[in-house]
């Protein structure tokens, strides 16, 4: 396989298959070895999905919202499958996150960096290997990349074949976003057909309507200026991202490009590690080390401040700006005593980070009637409170990662049409994690401009420009 070739001296040998002699955890256990490699081999052989070049872009845009000068909207489903790719899945996922990313850079002055959790985040970590449902015991769901939901004995059992489909699948969606992004949203770009009646619900009607007026205005100046031009670059810029888990699909998609130093995972712009894979004697870390992509670093309530500086300096030992993203997830109930010890001794070590708030996975919990839930109060207060723990410790948190979906989904509680227990099972969705719905989420990305703007010595720097052009 072309991964295993050009092992160099300065890899500190490193390369696309060395994790395989460190304890890799959350992987399926493949009762069919030679059938994996042929997998493999076959999907080495593909067309990448994004280029070097995107990487490299990406990098840039994250060392700038290191140094305060963009904000990053990270987002998406807990997990795709294989069954929403389809257009109207892609074209809602794409909408919020567009017009959320609209609202952020009005609100915050300025431009946002939008990044997909899609386009390949198929594979997803489980507590337990095994399920139990009435006396059966199958293999437990590892997304769509490794086995099938149903519970049933052959749908549970880890195929490699999925590997090829997730990659195909990947490319479908990520060609059907290019379209749109490259053609326009048409309508959906514009604030006056956004779906806004839930801003009637929430005490701060008029404030958000203000917004979304101000946010129109730009765009009828845009159209008035520049035409198409102007408008077609506030648009542009999409990158993809997914947890990076299954490390035999991740090794097939690691590849040397011509005339460019080491090796780029070419099926996503920014691979992450998952906290429950973050060890740094384990697998992940190994692989992710050697990459040349941007990466992220899930960081929980447990890691300790030496941990993580060791984590630091075996991911990015060169401080390479861009490079390294941790992305906290502390929950409601840790954050206060967990972030500040991180922040301060990252920043006595004079290491440089992209910090990014990931106020979802902390704030899972189960109902009574055992529904997986998050509550929007919850969500909200863990994102204003790392706005605040930063601007206290003298950091900046440059970026917000989120679960969330285009859909009317009933999968959080509260929000502004205040959603209950009751409402959950009107439209639960998800197989994994609860997202926010598409109110719930513009609703958030109003909050966080708020947030950001309400922290006493909050690093971001003033807007360079009040153009419209220079904002979104
Ligand atoms: C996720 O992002 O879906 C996830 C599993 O997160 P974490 O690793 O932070 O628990
Ligand atoms: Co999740």
């Amino acid at each position: 396989m072309s991964s295993q070739q050009g092992h160099t001296r300065e890899d500190g040998g490193w390369n696309p298959s060395s994790w395989r002699s460190r304890p890799a955890l959350h992987q399926p256990s493949y009762d069919d070895g030679a059938k994996l490699d042929a997998v493999a081999r076959r999907i080495g052989k593909l067309p990448p999905l994004v280029t070097s070049g995107e990487i490299q872009e990406l990098k840039r845009a994250l060392a700038d919202a290191q140094e305060g000068r963009r904000f990053l909207l990270h987002g998406g489903d807990c997990a795709e499958s294989f069954g929403d790719c389809d257009a109207d899945t892609i074209v809602n996922r794409l909408k919020v996150l567009f017009q959320m990313s609209l609202i952020l850079g009005h609100g915050l002055k300025q431009p946002v960096i939008r990044v997909g959790r899609f386009a390949g985040q198929y594979a997803k970590p489980r507590s337990s290997d095994k399920e139990t449902l009435g006396g059966e015991t199958l293999p437990s769901f590892r997304g769509d990349i490794v086995n099938a939901p149903e519970f049933d004995a052959v749908a549970r059992q880890p195929d490699p074949e999925r590997m090829f489909q997730a990659y195909a699948f990947s490319a479908l969606t990520l060609n059907f976003t290019r379209a749109l992004f490259e053609g326009g949203f048409g309508d959906l770009r514009h604030p006056e057909y956004w779906q806004l009646d839930w801003i009637d619900q929430s005490p701060r009607a008029i404030e958000y309507r203000k917004a979304v007026e101000e946010i129109a205005n730009s765009w009828r100046f845009l159209h008035t200026l520049g035409g198409q031009m102007g408008t077609e670059r506030v648009s542009a810029g999409f990158y993809t991202s997914h947890e990076a888990l299954l490390l035999p699909f991740e090794e097939a998609v690691t590849r040397r490009v011509p005339h460019r130093r080491g090796c780029f995972n070419l099926s996503t712009h920014l691979p992450w590690i998952g906290m429950r894979t973050s060890d740094i004697g384990g697998a992940h870390v190994e692989y992710f080390r050697g990459l040349q992509n941007p990466v992220a670093l899930k960081v929980g309530p447990s890691t300790k401040p030496n941990e993580l500086l060791q984590l630091i300096e075996v991911l990015n030992p060169h401080e390479e700006p861009g490079r390294l993203t941790l992305i906290t997830r502390m929950g409601r109930k840790h954050i206060a005593e967990a972030l500040p010890p991180l922040l301060a001794a990252v920043r006595r070590a004079g290491r440089h980070v992209l910090w990014v708030a990931d106020p979802m996975h902390g704030n899972t919990e189960t109902t009574p009637t055992g529904i997986k839930t998050r509550h929007f109060d919850n969500i909200r207060y863990e994102l204003e409170t790392a706005f605040q723990i930063h601007a206290a410790e003298g950091t900046r948190l440059g970026g917000v990662h989120l679960e969330m979906t285009g859909e009317d989904v009933t999968e959080c509680l509260g929000g502004a049409r205040s959603l209950t227990e009751q409402d959950l099972p009107r439209a639960y969705k998800s197989a994994v994690d609860p997202r926010l719905n598409y109110e719930q989420a513009m609703e958030l990305a109003m909050l966080i401009t708020k947030a950001d703007r309400s922290g006493p010595t909050v690093g971001a720097r003033p807007a360079a420009s009040p153009r419209p052009v220079a904002v979104i």
